[in-house]
């Protein structure tokens, strides 16, 4: 079977998952049998695009870093009826993240869900608010939503604790879930000043569209929701997870902790005890010999306590354009064994 991709959002996630897919598209094929034609981009600012045979990317990547409108194959349909009438069979919902409303994101992925056709996001609005409603329909249309690329990138959590941890009861998550603070943490460190550190973790494609929502903790208090809900089933609301950033660290407190032999990292955590979850993000001084704090840049660490191996870490990249978008990259691939 070929499959028919559809990309919503054009911007870092869109285009990493792009040029992975371009090239790697005869090792995908050989290796794993997967084919595919990318059939349809939607972005509010490049224009909608669809082509049922195959866009050409090389030419949209080209526009869309050349900050142009698209040229080929534009269609003046809107997002919804590019979701619906297209010969898509997957869709990639890779819009900016509103964890308030997860919108326009959750209106995107309940369409294309209704359509009968596999969703795949890296956005935490709807992994964050919806996750149990669209699973639901997921399951109903006997197809997939999958939602690797919500927690540190193609880092794998999601699937580490679905795959190869199944059967391992986990009391406890704690560690670094957000790039870009721990990337200005570490500069910051060295000397830079937060302002510059900042527009840095912007250029390299680390921060939200509206970094407030790394400085402030609230992408983690995403993340740490979803993996509250989604791999310790706590059933808990974005506002129940208590939150603190980093705008108030100073150059004083990092020297302070420097004088205590310690580091500044946002830890973002879940606990279960008697019976009831618990989750917080907060900044905290970790001694330089505790494994978080080798933990630097824009990589990042989680810890799993399980009842069956103990305590159980994962490091790796937490953001940027191709470590997310080999996210989608892996959920494409689990949604082609499936098929
Ligand atoms: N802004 C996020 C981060 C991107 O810095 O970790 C990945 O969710």
């Amino acid at each position: 079977m070929k499959h028919k991709i559809g990309i919503l959002g054009f911007g870092t996630v869109g285009q990493g998952i792009s040029e992975i897919l371009l090239d790697k598209k005869e090792y995908l094929k050989k290796k794993y049998g997967f084919k595919f034609d990318i059939v349809a981009v939607a972005d509010f600012i490049f224009g909608n695009v669809y082509n049922p045979k195959g866009l050409n990317i090389p030419q949209l990547l080209k526009e869309a870093k050349a900050g142009k409108k698209f040229t080929q194959d534009v269609v003046d349909w809107d997002n919804k009826k590019i979701i619906q009438k297209s010969n898509t069979t997957v869709w990639c919902e890779l819009t900016y993240t509103d964890l308030n409303t997860g919108g326009p994101a959750i209106d995107h992925v309940k369409t294309a869900l209704k359509s009968g056709k596999h969703v795949i996001t890296s956005n935490k609005g709807p992994a964050a608010l919806f996750y149990p409603e669209m699973k639901k329909l997921a399951d109903k249309n006997n197809i997939k939503f999958m939602i690797e690329g919500t927690v540190v990138a193609g880092t794998p959590v999601i699937n580490l604790t679905e795959g190869p941890l199944a059967g391992c009861e986990i009391s406890k998550i704690r560690g670094i879930l957000n790039g870009t603070t721990n990337y200005m943490l570490t500069e910051m460190e060295k000397g830079m000043s937060y302002e510059d550190v900042l527009k840095v973790a912007q250029e390299k494609g680390y921060a939200e569209a509206d970094p407030t929502g790394d400085v402030e903790g609230y992408d983690a208090r995403g993340k740490v929701t979803i993996l509250a809900n989604i791999v310790m089933g706590a059933g808990i609301k974005i506002a129940d997870v208590a939150c603190k950033g980093i705008t108030g660290i100073k150059p004083k407190d990092i020297e302070t902790a420097k004088k205590q032999n310690k580091r500044w990292k946002l830890i973002g955590s879940v606990e279960k005890k008697a019976g009831k979850i618990t989750a917080s993000v907060g900044p905290e001084m970790i001694d330089l010999g505790h494994p978080l704090a080798g933990v630097m840049g824009a990589i990042n660490a989680l810890t799993f306590t399980t009842d069956l191996l103990g305590d159980v870490t994962i490091v790796g990249p937490g953001a940027g354009k191709i470590e997310t978008g080999f996210a989608i990259l892996t959920d494409l691939l689990a949604i082609h064994r499936n098929s």
